[in-house]
């Protein structure tokens, strides 16, 4: 069996900017994307414009041969006058993370409201507004649910702002991107396709399964599979591939982020193929999320072939997603 598709657009990536970026960079081709939307949250954050431009720079030293999107960090000092000249320098949307919900967000928004100025420019400037979708403080398997009262807030609020919110692992966040308009968006990562929080805290920690929002329950694995097998064009790839180094990982206060890049379309053809779904693959990975960013088709292909592949224990000092397991599609190069 083979399968021709168009390379994935993974429109949520942490690059990182330190150690971990050569893997982080190299990871990218070789589980079969060809353009991604890179986060902002390096240290230091990405929080212009200019920041976002010498980033994409740093990434191309690095290696990248791929199309890279930018993005800057929405912080309490954000303003405005920002937005526009991170617009103006081609920035394609703006990352919101709530205080202290996950890896450097110790900068993060806890009051949503005072943020509106910065959303009005984004309107008008027509960058996306990426929400990474937890209320600061609130119970970790609720804060998601939570936060959905916020999305609705800000989407009436500015009804025409392009907004996507990311890594969506409920069953609530799926019916809640439904019931609004084809500019509010949800990215689900590969992992949360697979994972429930049995698989990091079952019956073991399985720390390298630990990623913000935490994986949750069976039946919410169960919608966001659902809505991905009925090809709602609202609802696209992005992997939230977020590289922590072994020991970071492996600690008493471990990191969140799970590293999935590597082996991203050769886990995700895998996990179709088992659903049955294999013919939703090129749509969810490849097609919908460009629509919505507003990209041309990257002209790009990849080969899928039915064959074994094992995924290593280590990539670069890095666990990657599904370590040590065999995966039953293979990118042929
Ligand atoms: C993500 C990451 O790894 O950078 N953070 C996390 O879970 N701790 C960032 C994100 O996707 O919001
Ligand atoms: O698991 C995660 N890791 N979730 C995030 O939101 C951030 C990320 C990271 O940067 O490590
Ligand atoms: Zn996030
Ligand atoms: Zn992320």
């Amino acid at each position: 069996m083979e399968l021709r598709i168009p390379a994935a657009d993974d429109l949520h990536i942490h690059l990182r900017n330190d150690e971990r970026t050569l893997a982080a960079v190299k990871a990218v081709r070789e589980g079969g994307a060809c353009r991604v939307l890179a986060m902002p949250n390096t240290s230091p954050a990405l929080a212009t414009g200019e920041d976002a431009t010498k980033y994409r720079h740093y990434l191309v030293m690095q290696g990248a041969d791929f199309d890279i999107l930018t993005t800057i960090k929405l912080m309490p000092t954000t303003t405005p006058e920002m937005i526009t000249e991170a617009a103006r320098l081609g920035v394609s949307a703006g990352k919101q993370y709530p205080l202290g919900v996950t890896t450097n967000s110790e900068d993060g928004v806890s009051d949503f409201r005072a943020m509106y100025p910065v959303y009005e420019a984004m309107a008008q400037s027509d960058m996306v507004l990426s929400l990474h979708g937890e209320v600061p403080g609130a119970f970790v398997m609720d804060a998601e649910t939570e936060f959905l009262d916020e999305l609705h807030r800000i989407h009436r609020a500015f009804p025409k702002l392009r907004i996507v919110l990311e890594h969506i692992t409920t069953q609530a966040a799926v019916e809640a991107v439904r019931s609004l308009p084809d500019n509010v968006v949800a990215t689900i990562t590969d992992h949360h396709l697979d994972i429930t929080l049995d698989d990091v805290i079952g019956s073991t920690i399985q720390p390298h399964h630990f990623c913000k929002p935490v994986a949750k329950r069976p039946s919410d694995r169960k919608a966001l599979n659902e809505v991905v097998r009925e090809g709602h064009p609202s609802f696209f790839s992005g992997t939230d591939s977020a590289p922590h180094l072994i020991a970071d990982k492996e600690n008493a206060c471990g990191c969140a982020g799970i590293f999935n890049a590597p082996y991203h379309m050769q886990f995700l053809a895998t996990h179709f193929d088992a659903l049955e779904m294999l013919p939703r693959l090129a749509d969810f990975t490849s097609k919908f999320g460009a629509e919505f960013y507003r990209l041309p088709p990257s002209g790009e292909e990849i080969m899928l072939i039915k064959r074994d592949v094992l995924v290593p224990n280590t990539y670069d000092g890095i666990v990657p997603f599904k370590a040590g397991q065999t995966l039953t599609y293979d990118l042929a190069w």
